[in-house]
């Protein structure tokens, strides 16, 4: 039996990947480690809990108390660890900072210390195409210099030196990936498309920044994991590998095939104040993760399609969310920026 430590499990992308790897590997036994702050839900794990029974452990607590972690990894004979616990959202981080750098850079630096005490055979991290920052031309590749430009950006990037760091110095057995703009179900309603299509469904208005001409690279989170788990289990340790969905377009453009998809009108689209910084494109090259046999195998239209019909079909999963404190960051994201809107 491996025991793999999966960190921000009861997220997003993290969530979808216990799912996967427990049906991937019938030998694994993962343990989610996991804060639940606003973005973690355990509703996002609950079938793997009725199913995985005994192969599935979940604890809660945060990344950046070295206790907890130590504690998790030794009583748990952690093999490996998959950290996925960030925070996420580009737009919470210029509002504020702050959790940024303690869970993204403070909480990976406990991970590598405890990876490196405990001798934890290999650490994952699972990063993004942001830190190299805006694209204007060509596609990024792994030796490309790191250049964030949001705190989100900065904090992974942090992170991922400090990876490198743990790597030349301890000799720790570490890979990285750097995914691009991930979508699909159980995504919370922040981030453009799960926010804008469940706006759309209730027929309110639809934030876009600027012109909605910045170019997105859009990957379908089942290629993301089934790459993370491909790096994990093949990768070569100490490299860095890009998850690109090789699927650029405009913002504006995926919106609009969003709204198609739904039967709802584009006039429900408002071009509001752009976010400060935004990076105007991303584009990854993805060679090497493909060399090793991963490609992003999904049809855009089609995942949109199945991404679309599962938040309308679970209603029950983001209504909760955006009833509760989601209002409170909305109306300070949106109010005015809407009220000024053409
Ligand atoms: P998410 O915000 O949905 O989930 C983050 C999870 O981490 C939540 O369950 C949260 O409770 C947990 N968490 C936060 N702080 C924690 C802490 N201090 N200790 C323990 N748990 C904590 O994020 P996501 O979209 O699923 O992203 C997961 C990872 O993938 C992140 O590292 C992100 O940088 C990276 N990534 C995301 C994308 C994307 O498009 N969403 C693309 C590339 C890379
Ligand atoms: P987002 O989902 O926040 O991901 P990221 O910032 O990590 O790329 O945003 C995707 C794109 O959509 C980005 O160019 C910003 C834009 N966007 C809007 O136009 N309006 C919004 O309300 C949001 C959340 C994003």
């Amino acid at each position: 039996m491996k025991n793999i430590l999966v960190t921000g499990g009861a997220g997003f992308i993290g969530s979808n990947y216990v799912r996967y790897a427990l049906q991937a590997h019938p030998d694994w036994h993962v343990i989610v480690l996991d804060k639940l702050t606003y973005a973690g839900n355990l509703d996002n794990l609950r079938d793997v809990a009725e199913a995985f029974k005994g192969r599935y452990t979940f604890v809660r607590g945060d990344i950046a108390d070295r206790e907890v972690v130590f504690e998790t990894i030794r009583q748990h004979r952690v093999h490996a660890i998959v950290n996925f616990a960030a925070e996420s959202h580009v737009d919470r981080s210029i509002l504020n900072p702050d959790a940024f750098i303690m869970t993204d850079v403070y909480g990976t630096y406990v991970l590598l210390e405890a990876a490196r005490e405990l001798n934890v055979e290999r650490f994952h991290q699972v990063s993004t195409d942001e830190v190299y920052g805006d694209v204007p031309e060509g596609r990024s590749t792994e030796d490309d210099p790191l250049k964030p430009n949001s705190p989100y950006a900065a904090s992974k990037a942090a992170a991922e030196l400090l990876i490198r760091a743990y790597r030349v110095t301890y000799n720790l057995p570490v890979t990285i990936t750097r995914g691009s703009n991930t979508f699909g179900p159980y995504q919370y309603p922040e981030k453009l498309l799960p926010l804008f299509i469940t706006n759309a469904i209730d027929d309110q208005p639809l934030p876009l920044y600027g012109d909605g001409m910045q170019v997105r690279d859009w990957l379908y989170v089942m290629d993301h994991v089934q790459g993370i788990d491909l790096v994990l289990t093949r990768g070569e340790v100490g490299e860095a590998y890009n998850l690109g969905g090789e699927n650029e377009r405009h913002n504006i453009d995926v919106v609009r095939m969003m709204l198609a998809i739904l039967g709802k009108p584009e006039s429900l689209i408002r071009h509001v104040a752009d976010r400060p910084g935004h990076d105007r494109r991303y584009a990854l090259d993805t060679r090497k993760a493909r060399a090793l046999g991963w490609a992003p195998r999904s049809d855009f239209e089609s995942a949109l399609r199945e991404t679309v019909e599962w938040y309308v079909n679970n209603a029950w999963w983001w209504r909760k969310i955006k009833s509760g404190d989601f209002k409170e960051f909305y109306r300070r994201q949106y109010a005015e920026r809407l009220a000024q809107a053409q």
